[in-house]
């Protein structure tokens, strides 16, 4: 393994205050609670990933099984740590959690109508797939956040039957 080599593996405990430090630098995601990135890095470990380089946690993808729908996948949060950026990681990571999972068919993510970047994000993985996107209001500003966060609009990518184009 050569040095600068990004390495991706399922978080551990020990990884959740540097997930909490990286999310803190990538703006727009919403920064949680260190109890919560400690949820993750433990109860949701399995379909989570980080990406550490020098030993230190350079990117990270959060997601979950949906509790009603065991076909569907759940992508939370991507983090790509600016000096990583432009590289492909965050497709990696995400195709890297992905194949730890059986029997996924639908990939769920929800993006703020602003976000080009993760709208790029998603476009290109469904295109890399040859899935169907499609985007749907979710969690409604006035509704939802109380007016207190922009509306979060639910994208969903439907995986060929075949399985993706990795
Ligand atoms: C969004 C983010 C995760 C992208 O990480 P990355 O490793 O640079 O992304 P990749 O190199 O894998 O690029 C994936 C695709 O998105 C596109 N893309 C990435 N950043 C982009 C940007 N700022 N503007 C437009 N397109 C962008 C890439 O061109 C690529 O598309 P292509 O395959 O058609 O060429 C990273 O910029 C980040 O962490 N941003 C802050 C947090 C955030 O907004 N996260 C939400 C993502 S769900």
């Amino acid at each position: 393994m050569s040095r600068n080599e990004v390495v991706l593996r399922c978080p551990v405990l020990e990884d959740g205050a540097a997930v909490f430090d990286l999310v803190d630098t990538c703006k727009p995601l919403d920064l949680n609670s260190h109890y919560m990135y400690l949820l993750q890095c433990s109860h949701f470990s399995s379909t989570c990933v980080v990406a550490s380089q020098y030993g230190q946690v350079v990117a990270w993808a959060s997601g979950y099984i949906l509790p009603q729908h065991p076909d569907t996948f759940f992508v939370w949060q991507v983090a790509v740590g600016e000096a990583v950026r432009g590289q492909g990681l965050a497709k990696r990571l995400i195709n890297w959690v992905l194949a730890q999972q059986r029997g996924i068919q639908k990939i769920h993510t929800s993006i703020t109508p602003d976000n080009a970047a993760s709208w790029a994000l998603f476009k290109s993985l469904a295109r890399d797939w040859g899935g169907d996107l499609s985007s749907w209001d979710w969690f409604e500003q006035q509704s939802h956040f109380g007016g207190r966060h922009c509306t979060e609009v639910l994208v969903e990518i439907v995986l060929p039957t075949q399985g993706v184009q990795q």
